[in-house]
């Protein structure tokens, strides 16, 4: 329990969680494509943005609750679709769910979840819960992707989130030397029982890497997302956008919400800062969706700093995986309750007592 409740903010729970995961593990949650630049800029750019307080508000009371496509949210943040959360406590996914069902926060569940999709969505009813999307890879059997977006539907997902910036993965070394691949007893829990398909092992390759191109579909476009759409009345989410063209496009092609992504620096490395390509999407889309953004919040102040640019809510990545290495639920649980501890405390030193009032005149850019 020490361990657990010693650390007072996301990075620590970062250096603890080294402590908790196996190398190969550590290294591929922790790691970006190439040099990292983009993993790096997604911190900086945060870091960029300066805030400029109101006083003399009453903020007494502190309102932190929103809504998403319509579904309420304790707090403006989702947990980020992240695979394989088994490497980091054997409950993997069924614990990040329980602890975002205790928070009133999403969570969007990979296709490449540790846990089956269905085991995953029935944690989330017994709470009553408001929502799980399912997030999806298109593969190049078209047959096991409609079988997925079935899947997700008839187990109560409440949305389809599309990842676009992944046509192939991105060269993430670390994994590449540890030769990544699932260690002995966990599975692609979505797609063993209908397709048979594992992760392989690769003699001086990632695993993962070859998946991607062995199995995902790099010739998807624009017009798939109408196929998509034809396959379940869930609404479509785009994720992993990164200029005003784009979004406008996605919200064209069906999209009712957005997320500007860049994977986490996984993917282009030396692609824009999330928070920097928002700047540009949000004026783009003008309301016609909602807009979401990921990539390096690990601060309440920068959740305060997306939703002032315009975000409606944020996603986030690996702090939630630190804390399921280091306390399963209750780690996952801790690490959110950090961040809505710290937002309390931002928000009322902006001078904001609820989400709404949170704008772009709170913003100072250099
Ligand atoms: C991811 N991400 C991701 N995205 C996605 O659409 N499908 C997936 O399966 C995964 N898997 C995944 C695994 C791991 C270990 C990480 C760290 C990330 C990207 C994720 O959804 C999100 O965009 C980033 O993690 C956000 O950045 P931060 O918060 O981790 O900096």
């Amino acid at each position: 329990m020490t361990a657990i409740s010693s650390p007072i903010n996301l990075f620590e729970y970062e250096q603890l969680a080294k402590n908790h995961l196996s190398r190969m593990a550590f290294d591929y949650y922790i790691s970006g494509a190439g040099d990292e630049v983009t993993l790096r800029d997604n911190r900086a750019a945060f870091e960029r943005v300066k805030l400029r307080p109101r006083m003399l508000v009453d903020v007494s009371q502190i309102n932190l609750s929103t809504s998403v496509l319509g579904q309420p949210l304790q707090l403006p943040f989702l947990i980020a679709p992240m695979a394989f959360q088994c490497l980091a406590h054997p409950e993997g996914e069924l614990a990040t769910a329980m602890a975002a069902a205790f928070a009133g926060v999403g969570m969007v569940l990979s296709t490449l979840s540790t846990k089956s999709l269905e085991d995953v969505a029935e944690v989330g009813s017994k709470f009553d819960h408001p929502w799980q999307w399912f997030q999806l890879y298109i593969h190049k059997d078209r047959g096991l992707t409609r079988a997925l977006v079935e899947k997700a539907y008839a187990a109560g997902y409440k949305a389809l989130c599309l990842t676009v910036d992944a046509p192939v993965l991105g060269q993430r070394e670390r994994d590449r030397h540890n030769q990544f691949t699932l260690p002995s007893g966990l599975h692609l829990a979505n797609l063993v029982n209908i397709s048979g398909l594992e992760i392989p092992y690769e003699q001086g390759e990632s695993g993962l890497f070859t998946y991607f191109a062995q199995q995902l579909d790099p010739a998807l476009t624009w017009r798939d997302l109408e196929w998509l759409q034809s396959l379940s009345p869930l609404p479509l989410v785009v994720k992993g956008i990164l200029r005003s063209d784009d979004a406008v496009r996605a919200v064209e092609y069906g999209a009712k919400a957005i997320v500007v992504s860049n994977h986490g620096g996984r993917q282009l490395d030396s692609a824009i800062a999330s928070l920097d390509a928002l700047r540009e999407i949000i004026p783009a889309v003008n309301g016609r969706a909602e807009v979401l953004v990921d990539g390096g919040i690990r601060r309440g102040i920068d959740i305060l700093k997306a939703l002032a640019i315009g975000a409606q809510a944020v996603l986030i990545g690996r702090p939630i995986l630190w804390g399921l290495a280091v306390g399963g639920q209750t780690g996952v649980s801790h690490v959110i309750s950090l961040l809505q501890n710290e937002l309390n405390v931002a928000m009322a030193l902006m001078g904001c007592s609820k989400l709404a009032d949170v704008d772009s005149t709170f913003l100072h850019f250099q």
